[in-house]
């Protein structure tokens, strides 16, 4: 019934980088994509290192990934770094994760800046290790006048404290009586979010076979493109970032609506 696969040599030749840029629409690139980087231990142990090795090469894919969304012109990207739920770890991998992080955003800063790279940080960055907190804080001032790519870096973030913390900061403005209950609709929620200004992610990409989203963006994921890759983080360079975005160009979005209203333009 069934005829043999096809051997693997007559496959063909994976196209070249090059190709894949060219092949990205330019008029169709995700204005917010937001990446859960995972895997990385998972790298190493493959390969018998520590899991170290793998957040260190993953800092790689992280510096790739930025540049690749940086020259597409895209204009912001949310990188899932550290979560509230990481604290569970042994404190050895946390140490080595805040120092790598430090080590990183100095290191990179620089080439940020020279791209017009603006970044800023989301997550509680107050109880991080005074040196994260001051180098998160430099970059910010430093590239705040960027006008190139939002870059957007979760560190201490769950999706379910952001929500709790707007929830507190509009409680507070209705005590106050700055607000009024009726007034409380979905943009000035989202406004109190700490996403607020940024649009939602219209494409979530994560790596490492596993399909879930770990208390990341729960507000902002409403309508978002769901990308899920078995590539390990540390293996998500370039290539494989084009692969998510011509990926995320082939899907119809309906937000609701019939695949006819779609395709006959947009809705009045
Ligand atoms: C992602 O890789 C990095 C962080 C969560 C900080 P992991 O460290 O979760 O790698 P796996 O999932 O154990 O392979
Ligand atoms: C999610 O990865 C958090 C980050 C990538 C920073 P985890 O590896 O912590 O997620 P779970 O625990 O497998 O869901
Ligand atoms: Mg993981």
């Amino acid at each position: 019934m069934s005829r043999a696969l096809p051997v693997r040599s007559s496959l063909p030749a994976p196209l070249p980088l090059e190709e894949l840029v060219r092949r990205v629409d330019r008029q169709r690139l995700p204005h917010h994509v937001a990446i859960i980087m995972d895997g990385n231990g998972r790298w190493a142990r493959q390969r018998g290192l520590p899991r170290v090795s793998g957040h260190r090469e993953g800092a790689e894919s992280a510096r790739e990934v930025i540049a690749q969304a940086a020259e597409l012109g895209i204009k912001a990207l949310t990188l899932f770094a550290f979560s509230v739920e990481n604290w569970r770890r042994p404190q050895e991998e946390i140490d080595t994760l805040m120092d790598l992080l430090v080590r990183h955003i100095r290191k990179e800063l620089p080439t940020l800046l020279r791209h017009k790279i603006r970044v800023r940080a989301i997550g509680a960055i107050d109880a991080l290790p005074l040196a994260v907190r001051r180098w998160v804080r430099k970059a910010e001032e430093e590239s705040r006048r960027g006008h190139g790519l939002l870059l957007n870096v979760a560190l201490n973030y769950g999706g379910r404290s952001d929500i709790l913390e707007a929830v507190r900061t509009l409680l507070r403005e209705v005590q106050t009586g700055k607000l009024h209950p009726e007034k409380l609709d979905e943009p000035r929620f989202a406004s109190a979010l700490q996403t607020a200004g940024l649009p939602d992610p219209d494409l979530l990409i994560r790596t490492s076979g596993e399909h879930r989203v770990s208390n990341f963006l729960l507000w902002q994921l409403a309508y978002t493109e769901l990308y899920f890759t078995d590539t390990l983080w540390p293996d998500f360079r370039r290539r494989e970032f084009l692969l998510a975005l011509l990926d995320y160009q082939q899907r119809e979005r309906r937000f609701g609506l019939t695949g006819e209203q779609v395709q006959g333009g947009r809705p009045a």
